[in-house]
């Protein structure tokens, strides 16, 4: 049972960790508020939802009214997507696309929540998920990255800034997790996973263990830990070579 959390919006909740993160939350007995694309599977989940494109400015200004009338005090930025491949074969469409949700999306519910827990004077957290990919300069997937660092680097800036006012920002850096994710960025290829791939369940027990402890950044797990560090000891051109060997069979 969670002492300390009563309802938490979750985004990205219909698939991978998003949704262990809802069950695992849901067995602690915390309200869940819940949010995705796939109207069926939000359906059969068996909580408050609202589908949602985060894509989709309209769409994402009236889910965050719907979440905040429920009044959270958990509010948890999940929902990402990335692609793999040379970036000047994206296109506009896809660009725009991944920039709205990874982090246009992310940075207008962090600021409405914010907003919310400061107004009402109101204990609250806000967690955002980023990925260890921030950590390293990333070929073939460099938007996403790119994404993800500004994640990174606006949860703790904000951290920083709004602690003090009882506002905690967190930032979860997860390493490759099996998850509907990989192959979404690889368009549907089959995609085999690094011995390193952790479960969804595993990635949904780590964020918790961060929530608990109000940890500001949290990379996990310590082989990921370990390997940026044996990697900040590489030659660049051989870390490099590295990444952009794993991800060619993606493409
Ligand atoms: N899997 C990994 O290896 C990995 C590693 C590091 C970080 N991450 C990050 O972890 C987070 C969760 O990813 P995951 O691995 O659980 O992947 P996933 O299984 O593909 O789940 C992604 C979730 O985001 C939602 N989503 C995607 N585009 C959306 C849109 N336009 N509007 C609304 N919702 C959207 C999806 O919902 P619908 O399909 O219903 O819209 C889905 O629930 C992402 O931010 C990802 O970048 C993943």
């Amino acid at each position: 049972m969670s002492k300390k959390y009563k309802c938490a919006f979750i985004t990205g909740a219909t698939s991978g960790i998003g949704e262990e993160l809802a069950k695992l939350l849901a067995n602690m007995g915390v309200e869940l508020l819940l949010t995705g694309r796939n109207e069926e599977k939000l359906k059969s989940m068996g909580h408050p939802y609202f589908a949602c494109d985060l894509a989709d400015k309209t769409q994402r200004e009236a889910l965050f009214s719907w979440a905040l009338s429920h009044q959270p005090d958990l509010w948890i930025n999940n929902a990402g997507f990335g692609l793999y491949g040379p970036f000047d074969q994206l296109s506009e469409q896809e660009i725009e696309s991944m920039v709205q949700v990874n982090m246009t999306a992310l940075t207008e519910g962090t600021h409405k929540a914010l907003g919310y827990f400061l107004e009402k004077e109101r204990r609250g957290t806000i967690l955002n998920v980023s990925s260890m990919s921030a950590h390293f300069a990333f070929p073939l997937g460099a938007l996403y990255s790119a994404t993800k660092s500004y994640v990174r680097q606006l949860t703790i800036s904000l951290d920083a800034e709004y602690r003090q006012r009882g506002v905690s920002l967190l930032v979860s850096l997860p390493g490759v997790v099996k998850t509907d994710f990989q192959s979404r960025a690889a368009r549907g290829k089959a995609v085999s996973y690094p011995p390193l791939a952790m479960d969804s369940r595993f990635a949904a027990k780590e964020i918790w263990r961060q929530i608990e402890r109000s940890k500001r950044e949290h990379r996990f797990d310590w082989r990921y830990r370990f390997l940026q560090r044996v990697q900040a000891l590489l030659p660049q051109s051989v870390a490099d070579s590295i990444i952009t060997r794993a991800l060619k069979k993606r493409i």
